[in-house]
């Protein structure tokens, strides 16, 4: 199967960070199908030899397992072309129309990489030049718009020129081995099942911690935040993935139905729960790994004055049989003590103690996404001190290292997702009525948010964000699971 990857942004940060390792591995890996081409696209005024030049420097910078040999990087080279191209010109769709109709692939992916407020030109113009033909998909990158109505904007203009079954939205979490096998864990296997429930679970932690700040994008984040930039998308899609329905199959269909119930399903916020139950905070200076680090305000391309939120905690329930009255926690943030992304479903206690165990002492099933891929259960067992006449139970835990089991060099997000791109699987994209949904659900908070310059909460860089967090869940008798 011939195939044509257009790369619009193709010089940009995305492809140079994530898409072309990416697909770089792809290539090594020996799955990128052959026969095809990838097409960076820019406005610089570059030869494809050039072109190839610019991503062979950025391979100088990856780790030596990483890093092609000469030759290998010839061979990848081979693929790559370039095409110069103002974006907002209509005539200069036609030279990349000409480029794709000599080569008349089986499938042309075009991945709009570029800055958010060009996709509607980019997806508009495409129509217009004829290119949106039955065997071409389009790539998104989020954010996709800034609220409801910019993303409706956005999905209306892309509907009007493709079909549903064209549209690939990103969301890079969905292609993360761990979230595959978070899959695995809930639809593949029947022992937890039937403890899913609200009888059996007392509360689920959702934590994205990062140790990094905003890097070079202080700009684009500036005029994000953290509930754009990853409670709308990377959390919501990790709350679906825990709390759906078993899809009736693994059709993308099947799945997204399931997710956009959980998502229709979230209890609405009224004007107590947005006070009580939404924390936002923004890092001061402080020290990450013994190195200090400066205030978000002090950080390249962010306003001095900024309000905009680097940490978010919120509880919200999913209301449904299944869920109802069960709080789920959600807390991201940036210039956070540690690098840790994972699940915690805290199981309710034993209900009759017939042994000793320590206060408040339950199951617990950790699902670990980051840095290690991975599951623990905690159990209570009789401990090392089992001379004593009464007995009295400790906590151990069951460990189950993806990493070690299967390898930390595992297929990555993006990598996967480029290739179910090519070969035309839908399952770990998101469709544009779960995207509504979630916007739909998040604007209230991003309203009441502009109206109140003053629940902005400061956390020095390097803590779990500010302390009205651990308040939030401390009311509901329950503690984050690095504070219990
Ligand atoms: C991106 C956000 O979507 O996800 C970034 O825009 C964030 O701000 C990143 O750092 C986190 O992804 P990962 O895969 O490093 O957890």
């Amino acid at each position: 199967m011939s195939f044509d990857l257009v790369l619009f942004g193709g010089t940009g940060d995305l492809a140079w960070r994530k898409l072309m390792p990416a697909l770089f591995q792809a290539f090594r890996h020996g799955t990128l199908p052959p026969g095809g081409r990838i097409i960076g696209v820019a406005r610089d005024d570059l030869s494809d030899a050039q072109y190839r030049e610019l991503i062979q420097s950025r391979f100088d910078k990856v780790e030596l397992a990483k890093r092609p040999s000469a030759e290998e990087f010839a061979r990848f080279a081979a693929l790559l072309h370039y095409v110069r191209m103002d974006l907002s010109k209509p005539e200069d769709y036609g030279r990349l129309a000409t480029l794709l109709k000599d080569a008349n692939a089986d499938t042309v992916v075009m991945y709009v990489a570029t800055a958010p407020t060009l996709f509607t030109t980019v997806c508009e113009q495409l129509a217009v030049a004829g290119l949106n033909t039955p065997h071409t998909r389009i790539v998104l990158e989020k954010p996709l718009g800034h609220d409801l109505a910019s993303n409706r904007t956005i999905n209306e203009t892309v509907l009007r020129g493709f079909a549903e079954r064209q549209v690939f939205r990103i969301d890079h979490y969905l292609g993360k081995p761990s979230v595959q096998n978070l899959f695995a864990l809930r639809f593949g296997n029947a022992l937890f099942e039937p403890l899913w429930r609200r009888e059996n679970i007392a509360n689920i932690q959702i934590t994205i911690a990062e140790e990094l700040g905003v890097e070079k994008r202080g700009a684009f984040y500036d005029s994000t935040g953290a509930l754009r930039d990853m409670v709308q998308n990377h959390a919501l899609q990790l709350l679906c993935a825990i709390g759906m329905e078993p899809p009736i199959n693994a059709h993308a269909d099947a799945i997204r139905d399931e997710k956009l119930k959980v998502l229709r399903s979230l209890k609405p916020w009224t004007p107590q729960s947005l006070s009580q139950h939404v924390i936002r905070g923004q890092y001061s200076a402080g020290t990450i790994d013994g190195v200090a680090v400066p205030a978000y305000r002090d950080e390249p391309g962010v306003n001095a004055e900024s309000n905009t939120e680097t940490f978010v905690a919120l509880r919200t329930e999913i209301a449904n049989w299944r869920w109802a009255g069960v709080p789920f926690y959600i807390r991201t943030g940036k210039r956070l003590a540690d690098r840790d992304a994972d699940i915690v479903v805290n199981f309710r206690p034993a209900p009759h103690a017939i042994f000793k165990t320590p206060a408040g002492a339950a199951n617990q099933l950790v699902i670990n996404l980051q840095p290690k891929d991975g599951l623990e259960l905690h159990l209570l067992a009789q401990g090392a001190d089992n001379r004593r006449q009464q007995q009295s139970l400790a906590p151990v835990q069951l460990d189950l290292d993806f990493d070690k089991r299967f390898g930390a060099e595992r297929v990555g997000a993006y990598e996967r997702l480029l290739l179910d791109v090519i070969d035309g699987r839908l399952n770990l994209f998101v469709r544009s009525d779960e995207q509504e949904e979630a916007w739909r659900w998040v604007e209230p908070i991003i309203d009441v948010w502009k109206a109140d310059g003053e629940g902005l909460r400061s956390y020095a860089a390097g803590t779990w964000g500010p302390s009205a967090s651990s308040a939030m869940i401390a009311r509901d008798g329950y503690c984050w699971s690095e504070e219990c």
